[in-house]
């Protein structure tokens, strides 16, 4: 079995959750080893297809490789492709080192998302690289920053049991009213569906769209069987906050690109804190 699945695997025997950051440039990815180092908790460093054009896969995977070495927190970070929408992608990151990747399918018709995961599913397995893959489609919020279908849709649970069943995948990501983006209005999360999902679905279940969700809507997801979150949103925007400010205080003439990667790092640093140490 690989690492994607053990560890995803445990969590949602034990009842906890991994988080799962965006990360695409030096400070992010050096944010995620940082808390991964300080507390102890494995984490996931997710590279979104859409930052390739900040850093592609290559020098991400030796950048996590090099950092997580630096720091002294083997075995604690892991390293996910996430929404990628291109089975040619997800098999070269797979090829090179990536611990587990997310065939996004989730807008092409079922038997087509069935079709192409399954196929994911089979080369990635062979590399001992696990997979995710999603049914349904989650609304839009605020700043989001991921590739959109316009419209919402929950996720079926019986529908969700066959495809689980048929592709042979690690993680199933659910649609169960969480957004992507900052929430316009307060979130509203469809318990009773996933607890129909996870009583048909043994997998363990992701949750997107984490930023801005309440800690007690997060925790009474991963009670019934959620054991990945994804963060991105919030931790962005906290780092540009520091980045704005620190600039600010500096002035233009002064604003060393140096200084505002340090600022976007620190922040990023707390911003991803707070979700693992909740109240810290
Ligand atoms: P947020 O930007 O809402 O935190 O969602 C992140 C996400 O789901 C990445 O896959």
């Amino acid at each position: 079995m690989n690492a994607f699945h053990r560890t995803l695997a445990q969590a949602r025997a034990e009842g906890r959750a991994l988080l799962a950051f965006n990360c695409y440039n030096l400070e992010s990815v050096s944010a995620a080893v940082a808390v991964a180092a300080r507390t102890g908790t494995p984490l996931i460093v997710a590279h979104g297809e859409r930052y390739l054009e900040n850093i592609g896969l290559r020098a991400m995977r030796a950048l996590v490789t090099a950092l997580v070495q630096d720091a002294g927190c083997g075995g604690l970070v892991l390293l996910h492709l996430d929404h990628s929408a291109s089975p040619e992608l997800c098999i070269q990151a797979a090829e090179l080192g990536y611990d587990s990747v997310m065939y996004d399918g989730s807008h092409l018709p079922y038997a087509e998302n069935l079709t192409n995961t399954a196929a994911v599913v089979q080369a990635a397995h062979s590399l001992n690289v696990g997979v995710e893959a999603e049914l349904g489609a989650l609304g839009i919020g605020d700043a989001s920053h991921e590739f959109e279908t316009g419209h919402e849709a929950l996720t079926d649970p019986a529908q969700a049991q066959h495809f689980a069943a048929e592709t042979g995948i690690d993680a199933l990501a659910v649609s169960i009213g969480t957004v992507h983006g900052l929430y316009r209005s307060a979130p509203k999360l469809d318990l009773e569906r996933l607890s129909a999902i996870a009583a048909l679905v043994p997998l363990p279940l992701v949750l997107h769209g984490g930023s801005g969700t309440p800690r007690d809507a997060l925790n009474a997801a991963i009670r019934l069987g959620i054991a990945k979150i994804n963060v991105n949103t919030e931790v962005a925007l906290a780092g540009s906050a520091a980045v704005l400010a620190r600039a600010q205080v500096l002035g233009p003439g002064q604003a060393h690109a140096a200084a505002l990667g340090l600022a976007q790092q620190e922040a990023m640093t707390a911003s991803m804190l707070g979700y693992v140490r909740p109240g810290h």
